[in-house]
């Protein structure tokens, strides 16, 4: 099974373009986006929001893929923007992306972090902590403006997802909880500060997920205490944000919904709540990372040395690994890959790929069926759009890849490869 069309050489194409020959321009290993799906991916949120009648923002959380190319892409399908540290602030800023569009997170925002947001007047900040509320405070009373602010609630929800991607349950770093009082404690704290515009709630329970259950849960246990605070403080929220986690397909046993489906599941239940309490329907807002480019890339790289081991298992070895996806070393991730200058050749082989770091669990695919592999032969890895180039390390001094983005026939560089002179560049000598 792949997702992309094979041309007339037996070569996988994505975007209209021949890999074999992206491979060759822009050699190994290398990220290639196919810019359409990213597109349509955030499409088909959008647009569910719209069928809807429902007022929605959505924000694609930078943290899955963010380069000044990619924001860019989100910023012309009229996206908002999650962005966690200064360093992805300063990518959006960089790419012009529109500043009141962009929403800050952190468990541990520093002053910094928050004197930047604040400066450059960002559309809102996701208070996580009594921390987070106190060094707003402080900060907006000397720009004498306020800041629209949302309160991330942790509403102990265990998503079945791998336990590292979990963050919506109780024992968390994340967020108020509302188990034992903190969101409530917060929220009134928050309303003596002139300083901030409280506009609602956050809550993101985890990553990759296949159900609306878990959305819907949390939806419940966000109104549970909404119900008590418009009893209390006769207080309505104008924003209720669900996070992201909508998950994808990585391999034929993912079975992921349809964008909609995630769309429609959150919608009817928050519109159960607010009917059942009278209250008007907020704007909901969401930040799916890996729905938007998880299925929209796909990592190249060419096949080396390979060893194998008779009756035991046969290796090959690519030129990149885990420096690139550490997916698979961190979260035992599957995927699927093919060969992808014999995209057409019947399957004959069992084979694992292994990367090129010095280190037994660089291991990207185990037991991938292939044709009859050779050296130099160009191995295409499908879903790597997500949390591949984002968390991409310099593990044995091995420099990042290059980034291609392809849409419509035509193929443009977005970032370079980096160089040997890259890699030390900020080290010092000392003789
Ligand atoms: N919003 C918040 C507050 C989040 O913490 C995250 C992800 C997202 C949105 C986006 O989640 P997504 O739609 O991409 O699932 N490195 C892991 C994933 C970590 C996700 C962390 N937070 C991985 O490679 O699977």
């Amino acid at each position: 099974y792949h997702p992309f069309p094979v041309n007339d050489n037996g070569h996988l194409e994505i975007g209209g373009i021949d890999t074999v020959q992206l491979a060759e321009k822009y050699g190994t290993p290398l990220y290639v986006y196919d810019v359409s799906i990213i597109r349509q991916n955030a499409r088909d949120f959008v647009n569910t929001f719209q069928n809807l009648g429902v007022k929605a923002k959505v924000a694609y959380a930078s943290k899955a893929f963010s380069s000044i190319a990619m924001l860019q892409v989100a910023k012309q399908e009229n996206l908002c923007l999650d962005v966690v540290s200064e360093g992805e602030l300063y990518t959006a800023l960089q790419a012009g992306f529109p500043k009141e569009r962009i929403h800050l997170h952190g468990n541990n925002k520093s002053q910094e972090e928050i004197a930047m947001a604040i400066e450059n007047k960002i559309g809102c900040i996701v208070v996580d902590n009594f921390h987070d509320i106190k060094l707003i405070d402080a900060l907006t009373k000397q720009n004498k403006e306020k800041i629209d602010v949302l309160m991330r609630v942790t509403p102990g929800v265990e998503s079945h997802t791998h336990e590292y991607i979990m963050t919506g349950n109780e024992d968390s770093k994340f967020g108020f909880d509302l188990q034992n009082g903190q969101a409530e404690e917060a929220f009134k704290l928050i309303q003596n500060y002139d300083s901030i515009q409280f506009k609602g709630l956050h809550c993101h329970i985890g990553s990759q997920i296949f159900e609306t259950e878990g959305f819907e849960i949390a939806v419940d246990m966000l109104f549970r205490e909404l119900e008590k605070w418009k009893t209390i403080y006769n207080y309505t929220p104008e924003v209720v944000n669900l996070g992201g986690g909508f998950g994808i397909r990585y391999t034929k046993e993912d079975k992921p919904l349809p964008h909609h489906v995630y769309v429609e599941g959150l919608v009817k239940s928050v519109e159960k709540h607010t009917k059942a309490l009278d209250m008007p329907m907020p704007e909901i807002w969401i930040e799916p990372g890996r729905a938007i480019v998880g299925n929209a890339g796909i990592s190249l790289y060419t096949i080396g040395a390979m060893k194998d081991i008779p009756g035991v298992r046969q290796y090959i070895s690519v030129d990149g690994g885990m420096t690139d996806n550490i997916r698979p070393a961190l979260y035992q991730a599957k995927y699927e890959a093919v060969v992808a200058n014999k995209a057409n050749v019947p399957v004959s082989n069992k084979v694992s790929v292994a990367g090129k770091c010095c280190e037994s669990g660089d291991m990207l695919i185990w037991d991938l069926d292939v044709p009859e592999v050779d050296h130099g032969d160009v191995l295409a890895v499908f879903s790597t759009g997500a949390y591949g180039y984002s968390m991409a390390s310099h593990y044995n001094r091995i420099p990042n890849a290059a980034v291609v983005f392809v849409e419509n026939g035509v193929d443009k560089l977005v970032v370079k490869r980096e160089t040997y002179e890259d890699v030390v560049k900020n080290d010092l000598s000392y003789e």
